[in-house]
């Protein structure tokens, strides 16, 4: 009985260690609690000093209030500080719960004058974007780090479910073990080798491109998210895994971090947000390559680029498709078969001779995702890769076809794509903790 009676005492007497998000779901009210984080605001006042802390576990930060009396001088915009008291009800309507603080310690200090973020200060995302090692510490880059967590953990969560498997992908480095190695484009190949083994199988990792551009929508180092499904000789199933996996992964973030959303909302027109709720209802357009090339020849607008039958559809015939088609997005089928690489499948149509591939292009963006059925016939394949040179150095690739061969078709989804699509977000480089580009490798 004693020992339970000193238990009590010292359960009533130590604080709870709280993650801020905890705290304010306010189960705790009437509690010593320890909450640890970095300031956000203070306003010392007659006889309190109220401040904001936030640590990251959600975009509200608590109010503290604590003596006026207490010294304060260390407690600026962006100290790190840990904090024990009781969480009260608060009697303002601002928020339904504060700390009362018993005890506060300045675990870091931040000068302020040199911190580059300044309290009461909106800063843009081109700003913060200059200090790669400490945007973290803003709210739009805290939302946007929970917003990338979250949307990894439903994509995650898309595929397992369907029974996919995970194929962990390498990763290479110039030199790796004294030999040349090389960095993945794309996981593709190996989800192929995959796929004869499984019904669908999926990898989710960092992809490399000696992209030579400074565009809002390339990096050379970018999360893709890619999916093989085996026994299918259908692009509508390819791209319902598309839709249904870019719903599913919106969802989940409207779900679990609303408030992170619509910070970002909050810079987009509303007409951009409703946008994104009808993405979740409603049907994706689709097109055939050629009917797009007639939708382009017939605008009265100039491209720069050319826009005959067999040209590539650039960044800004991507766009006014998907004006033309509503602002919606949009799956362009069936491109010319010269366009793509070797295993891509033959649509063997004549007169145009096009292949079974096609790309989802998305508002703001353009090309979000890029997919295809695989060439599965053997002769076809085999020709196709004597005439680019490739058989000696793709016989695997041709055994996978010889053993027990599936029809098979998958894409790939670029993850910073698909965030620029869903918040809204201009440039790739601030969807991405630590972007690197052409002559850009900072961290
Ligand atoms: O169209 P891509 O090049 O397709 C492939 O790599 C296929 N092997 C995928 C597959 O079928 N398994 O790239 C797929 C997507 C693009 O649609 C785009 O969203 C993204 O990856 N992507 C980039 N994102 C950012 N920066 C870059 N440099 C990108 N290049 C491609």
């Amino acid at each position: 009985v004693g020992l339970l009676r000193s238990l009590r005492h010292y359960c009533q007497k130590t604080p709870r260690k709280l993650t801020i998000c905890e705290a304010i779901s306010h189960l705790q009210v009437g509690t010593k609690i320890k909450v640890q984080g970095w300031v956000r605001s203070v306003r010392p006042q007659k006889e309190n000093l109220f401040l904001h802390v936030n640590d990251g576990s959600s975009l509200q930060s608590l109010q503290v209030v604590a003596s006026s009396e207490l010294n304060h001088r260390l407690l600026t915009f962006g100290s790190a500080v840990e904090i024990s008291g009781s969480l009260v009800t608060s009697p303002s309507r601002k928020q339904e719960v504060e700390l009362q603080a018993d005890q506060i310690d300045v675990v870091g200090e931040c000068n302020p004058v040199d911190f580059p973020f300044k309290i009461k200060k909106k800063h843009g995302l081109e700003y913060i974007r200059q200090f790669p090692h400490l945007r973290c510490r803003t709210n739009a880059f805290s939302s946007l780090l929970r917003i990338r967590s979250e949307a990894t953990a439903a994509i995650q969560q898309y595929f397992k479910p369907a029974g996919q498997e995970k194929n962990q992908d390498e990763e290479g480095h110039q030199h790796f073990f004294s030999v040349p190695a090389y960095l993945t484009v794309s996981g593709q190949l190996h989800l192929e080798v995959m796929a004869g083994a499984f019904p669908g199988v999926y990898t989710f990792g960092p992809t490399f491109r000696a992209e030579n551009s400074q565009s809002r929508r390339h990096l050379a180092e970018f999360y893709m998210v890619e999916a093989e499904i085996s026994f299918t000789q259908s692009l509508e199933d390819l791209m319902k895994v598309m839709e249904d996996l870019f719903r599913s992964t919106t969802e989940h973030l409207l779900d679990q971090c609303p408030e992170d959303v619509a910070l970002y909302h909050k810079h987009v027109s509303p007409g951009y947000r409703d946008n994104v709720d009808l993405m979740m209802k409603k049907s994706f357009n689709v097109i055939t390559y050629t009917e797009a090339i007639n939708i382009l020849n017939s605008s009265s607008k100039k491209f720069a680029f050319k826009t005959d039958w067999g040209c590539d559809l650039q960044t800004e015939h991507e766009k006014y498709l998907v004006k033309h088609c509503g602002d919606f997005p949009l799956f362009v089928t069936d491109y010319p078969y010269a366009l793509k690489p070797f295993y891509a499948r033959d649509n063997q149509d004549q007169p145009l001779h096009t292949a079974a591939a096609v790309d989802l292009l998305v508002p703001g963006v353009g090309e979000m995702c890029g997919g295809s059925l695989r060439e599965d016939r053997l002769d076809l394949l085999k020709t196709r890769l004597a005439q680019a040179g490739l058989d000696e150095a793709y016989g695997w690739y041709l055994d996978l076809r010889r053993f027990g061969s599936v029809p098979h078709g998958g894409f790939g989804m670029g993850f910073e794509r698909y965030l620029q699509c869903v918040l809204g977000v201009d440039n790739i480089k601030d969807v991405i903790p630590f972007p690197r580009y052409s002559r850009s490798c900072l961290l």
